[in-house]
């Protein structure tokens, strides 16, 4: 090779050797190094060298064979990052690597390359691309994982659950309107992963190093042939903007307390005490020690890796909040950190979308934990709609309740006679009426109840959300 590779700099940093003397302190090498991170932005530092190299054409600064003989280049450097991934100690990171083995593909020719080109922009629109990417394929994931929901709907339609507030038993709603619940935060985290992706969707090539880029290049045409909507409008700003990345993390941290919460409520719902579901053996795990147990580890494990994206969106926040304007190698840190989240996800999602499908409810369990105080409310509802005002009937029920505490009775069961006494309106078997389930959840027909129709109406625009996105 005659490449230059004769000074020990030269080769353990190729890019940038020249004004140095001495080599790289060993204790320094491996805090520099970032391959074994950026590794996985090979497949998108060709994809952006490969159109630099052809804007470099269009800007007469190579000419048509250089170009051609550096995309014949990338080809087989391509291949061979494909193959057994051929990085060694001495290389810095995926875009020295990259230049590395093109200069071992095609010779001379590709020093050119470089020119008026940066890793500061290289870096920012790898990385772009790569979460353009991630966030596509998330938003998916996270349409599998509805998808659970809308099943463990379909098998909720006719079981009628406690509703909670304060953990207390409150009102009953049908076990499918529970499941659902957990279905609209996830759509709205779709639709914040496809922003994020939006976000990133800004060239930054053709920035430089932090000043623009001294040839002419057509960074239009660059950001069509890469597939970005648009491209960055400052050099300075586009070198390290990392919002895109912080809306990823946010959407993702966001996300991870929604399936933290729904991995609550079906730990909570598989314990003994509840019982209201069973999650299926596939999910689930035994004890080394104690021979009985059967533990929702799913939830568990989903609940605790939401911790890590939570993290992740402060780690970022935290790199970049004291950075002076343009590249700050701090940056350099900014990867793992999304990698991670983005991973995290990839493994979190589907294992939530297998539990919900193979979660069955357990009705006898539902009926047998469910108290008539639950119907508390419907009862005042008897009174409203005799014409007695709200705040009165919420009173009488009240003294109803403590009446059948004092007594040790359920409510429904206390005598016809005690009802009538409390308020005429409740006399003559009013009363008892009001103790149906089935009539309780279909009184709560308004757009977003409990009621039959409204929860098909939600499954309805639920299965319109998730066909939507496929059809996009
Ligand atoms: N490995 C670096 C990063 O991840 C690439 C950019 C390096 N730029 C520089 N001026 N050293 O940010």
């Amino acid at each position: 090779m005659s490449d230059g590779s004769e000074t020990p700099q030269a080769r353990k940093g190729g890019l940038w050797g020249g004004r140095f003397s001495g080599g790289m302190a060993p204790e320094m090498e491996p805090l520099n190094r970032s391959l074994d991170v950026d590794r996985r932005l090979w497949r998108e530092d060709l994809e952006g060298s490969r159109a630099w190299a052809r804007a470099l054409g269009g800007a007469g600064v190579l000419d048509p064979d250089e170009v051609a003989a550096l995309l014949s280049g990338l080809d087989r450097v391509s291949g061979r990052l494909s193959g057994q991934f051929p990085g060694d100690a001495a290389d810095e990171d995926i875009h020295s690597l990259v230049e590395r083995l093109l200069r071992e593909e095609a010779g001379a020719v590709a020093g050119k390359l470089h020119t008026g080109r940066s890793r500061n922009d290289q870096v920012s629109t790898d990385f772009r691309l790569w979460g353009m990417k991630a966030a596509g394929d998330l938003e998916a994931a996270v349409a599998g994982t509805v998808g659970g929901l809308v099943d463990l709907a379909e098998r909720g339609m006719d079981v009628i659950l406690p509703g909670y507030t304060h953990l207390q038993q409150g009102q009953p709603v049908r076990a499918a309107h529970w499941a659902l619940s957990h279905a609209w935060p996830l759509l709205r985290d779709a639709e914040r992963l496809r922003r994020a992706g939006a976000s990133a969707s800004v060239l930054p090539l053709g920035s430089g190093a932090l000043a623009g880029c001294p040839f002419p290049v057509d960074r239009e045409a660059l950001a069509r042939e890469l597939g970005f909507t648009s491209i960055s409008e400052n050099s300075m700003d586009a070198v390290s903007d990392r919002d895109w990345a912080a809306e990823l993390l946010f959407a993702g941290a966001l996300l991870g307390v929604h399936l933290s919460r729904l991995s609550e409520d079906l730990l909570l719902f598989s314990s003994k005490e509840f019982g209201f579901i069973r999650i299926g053996d596939g999910y689930s795990t035994g004890s080394s020690l104690m021979p009985q147990k059967r533990n929702p580890d799913v939830a568990e494990l989903v609940r605790g890796k939401s911790a890590r994206l939570t993290g992740g969106l402060m780690a970022l926040l935290t790199l970049l909040k004291g950075l002076p304007t343009g590249y700050n190698r701090d940056l350099q840190e900014d990867k793992s950190i999304v990698f991670d989240a983005v991973d995290t996800l990839a493994l979190v999602l589907p294992a939530m979308g297998g539990a919900l499908r193979s979660t069955e409810f357990r009705p006898d369990r539902i009926e047998a934990a469910r108290d008539t105080e639950l119907l508390a409310t419907d009862l005042a509802d008897v009174m409203v709609r005799a014409g007695v005002p709200f705040r009165e009937a919420h009173d009488h029920v009240g003294t109803l309740v403590r009446l059948s505490e004092e007594g040790g009775v359920p409510l429904s069961d206390l005598p016809d006679q005690t009802f009538a006494e409390v308020h005429p309106t409740l006399g003559d078997g009013a009363a008892r009426a009001a103790f149906d389930w089935e009539k309780s959840v279909e009184a709560r027909a308004a757009p977003g109840g409990t009621a039959r129709a409204r929860v098909r109406d939600q499954l309805d625009a639920v299965r319109r959300r998730l066909d939507h996105r496929t059809d996009a």
